[in-house]
């Protein structure tokens, strides 16, 4: 298949999570984790470490834990109101999606989870008390974009993804399955499969530019659309 152009890949990656139990060629994953590898991290410390889940006895165990994550998420956000620019029947068909892949985690083929090593230098770095908690919300951007590199690279490659977060609310049941250490946090989990029928790559549709986007001053609205 020849690869496609980086625009029409971000365009196209939306959330896909239905997805078949066919096996995934080692080749596409190894590309998908070097095309997370070329994302930066904080000082280059490239502290990122990537568990790829095949074996299916293995999978079948992250699918339990994933769907016992994925009730605390639901107990904290089923209630909740859309956004402004979301209707009920999208929000609903958003989170049966999300209930559905929660039921078949396990039956993907590949799960890859992303996590960064917090060493104790790298956790406890020497800034001043106050501004810990700005640390702490920083921390992520080590590893969310090496985690979007490899969703661009899947719909690059016909395969269908989604970026899920919530196994990081059993990130210690997760660590001692996968043998993982201590200093290792998990942030996010990518299910990885060709999609099934009817349920494929499509455009992703955003807000537009210019509600989001200010020129030179907040307020000041982007022109055009
Ligand atoms: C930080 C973050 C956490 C997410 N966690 C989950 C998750 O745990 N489970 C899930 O099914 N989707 C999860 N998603 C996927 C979002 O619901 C999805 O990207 C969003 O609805 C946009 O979908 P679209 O690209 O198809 O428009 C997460 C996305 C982000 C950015």
């Amino acid at each position: 298949m020849a690869e496609m152009d980086v625009f029409q890949a971000i365009h196209t990656a939306r959330a896909l999570r239905r997805l078949k139990p066919d096996p995934v060629p080692d080749e596409l994953i190894a590309k998908i984790v070097d095309a997370g590898v070329r994302a930066p991290t904080g000082s280059n410390l490239q502290n990122w470490r990537f568990i790829v889940v095949k074996d299916a006895e293995r999978r079948r165990q992250i699918g339990e834990i994933y769907r016992a994550s994925m009730q605390i998420a639901a107990r904290a956000y089923l209630n909740r109101k859309p956004p402004a620019h979301m209707t009920r029947e999208r929000q609903q068909k958003m989170m049966s999606g999300a209930m559905y892949l929660a039921e078949h985690f396990g039956e993907v083929p590949v799960q890859i989870l992303a996590w960064l090593q917090m060493t104790a230098d790298v956790e406890h770095p020497n800034l001043p008390a106050e501004q810990m908690p700005i640390f702490l919300r920083l921390m992520g951007g080590s590893i969310f974009p090496a985690v979007q590199n490899m969703i661009v690279a899947c719909a690059a490659l016909g395969l269908g993804t989604v970026l899920t977060t919530v196994l990081a609310y059993k990130e210690d049941e997760v660590r001692k399955l996968l043998n993982a250490p201590d200093d290792m946090r998990l942030f996010a989990t990518l299910p990885i499969g060709y999609p099934m029928a009817g349920y494929g790559h499509g455009p992703v549709r955003r807000l537009p530019l210019s509600d989001v986007t200010y020129l030179d001053s907040y307020g000041n609205h982007w022109p055009g659309k």
